[in-house]
């Protein structure tokens, strides 16, 4: 089979290259890959990695051989699955209850978004929880996370202001449920209860500064690679809040992963979570997304199909 190998001495930072088959474990599933989407920190891992790596956590596609033990999705079901590399391939062996079954209407390119992204942005807003009145600020609102977070806060009844970077980033994100769309952090007024915060530096300290009494601050990430200096004092005016640091990962049991995806794929098929995919390509052309993605050009996800 092909699949997408790292090359750090090559012309291109990945390559397509012949593969031994996937051998699964009793509780895996040989999944067929149809799409998948690349996060940021997968745009990270790939350049730490040595030569010859697959990456891959966020796939969709049909089971083509069940979990030994019985576990799982059956052969023929059409599946989103959160893996922990290997999914940059034409197949992958997927822990069972990592997966969850499609319903009909949801598309792989939709289905690929959510593992990593749908899964930050759900189990970040349950900190804030409960949503409902609630000023929660989303910085990066256009990105991957950011997209599905405010579209989530926003039907859980949050107010949201979403953060973008610059002004052709917030074409859409008003639709997306948001109540103001506003061009960097300094631009926002009074408190919040819940801020999701990933672009780090500047902008978590000022997140801080914007917190209210008891609110929480998730941190999630670290796009810009900048520190940030804090102070007891930074906490003035909001006694009590907290910075509470998230991995998607280790949040939630790992029992949680299969219906939490489920819950994901059922918001879309109901039509109240609309993945906004930016750009979808061939697997072929990784380069190229790859690029888009990392110069912030890419509203939303970037999927890439497997043809
Ligand atoms: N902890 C976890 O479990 C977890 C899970 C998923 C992702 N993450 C992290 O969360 C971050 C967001 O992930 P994502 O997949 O949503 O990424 P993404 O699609 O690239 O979106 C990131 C957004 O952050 C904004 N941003 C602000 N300052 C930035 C900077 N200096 N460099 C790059 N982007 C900047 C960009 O918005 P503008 O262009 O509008 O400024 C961009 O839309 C990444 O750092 C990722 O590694 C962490």
């Amino acid at each position: 089979m092909l699949g997408l190998v790292t090359t750090p001495e090559g012309k291109a930072p990945m390559e397509l290259r012949e593969l031994p088959e996937p051998v699964a474990q009793r509780n895996e599933a040989l999944v067929e890959v149809r799409a998948f989407s690349l996060n940021r920190g997968e745009l990270r891992s790939i350049r730490n990695n040595g030569e010859g790596w697959v990456p891959g956590q966020d796939v969709a596609g049909i089971v083509v051989q069940q979990a030994a033990d019985g576990s799982g999705p059956p052969v023929g079901a059409r599946v989103v699955a959160l893996t922990d590399e290997f999914g940059w391939a034409q197949r992958v062996a997927v822990l069972s209850h990592r997966m969850a079954v499609l319903p009909d209407g949801v598309s792989f390119a939709q289905a690929c978004t959510l593992p990593v992204a749908g899964l930050t942005a759900l189990r970040t807003l349950r900190h804030g929880a409960p949503l409902l009145g609630k000023r929660v600020l989303i910085t990066g609102a256009a990105g991957g996370v950011g997209t599905l977070a405010v579209q989530l806060a926003a039907r859980s009844g949050a107010r949201v202001t979403a953060v973008v970077g610059r002004a052709e980033r917030a074409a859409g994100v008003k639709e997306l449920g948001a109540v103001e769309v506003i061009e960097g952090i300094d631009a926002a007024k009074g408190r919040f209860g819940l801020i999701l915060e990933a672009a780090g530096g500047a902008s978590l300290a000022r997140a801080i500064k914007l917190v209210e009494a008891k609110g929480v601050v998730v941190v999630y990430g670290n796009s810009s690679g900048e520190a940030t200096n804090i102070s007891f004092a930074d906490f003035r005016g909001a006694p009590n809040s907290r910075v509470q640091s998230f991995s998607y990962f280790y949040s939630e049991a790992e029992d949680r992963f299969a219906p939490d995806l489920a819950l994901l794929v059922s918001l879309i098929a109901d039509g109240s979570l609309k993945p906004q995919i930016g750009l979808e390509r061939s697997w072929r052309e990784f380069a190229a997304v790859a690029e888009q993605l990392r110069e912030r050009r890419v509203a939303g996800k970037a999927v890439l199909v497997v043809d």
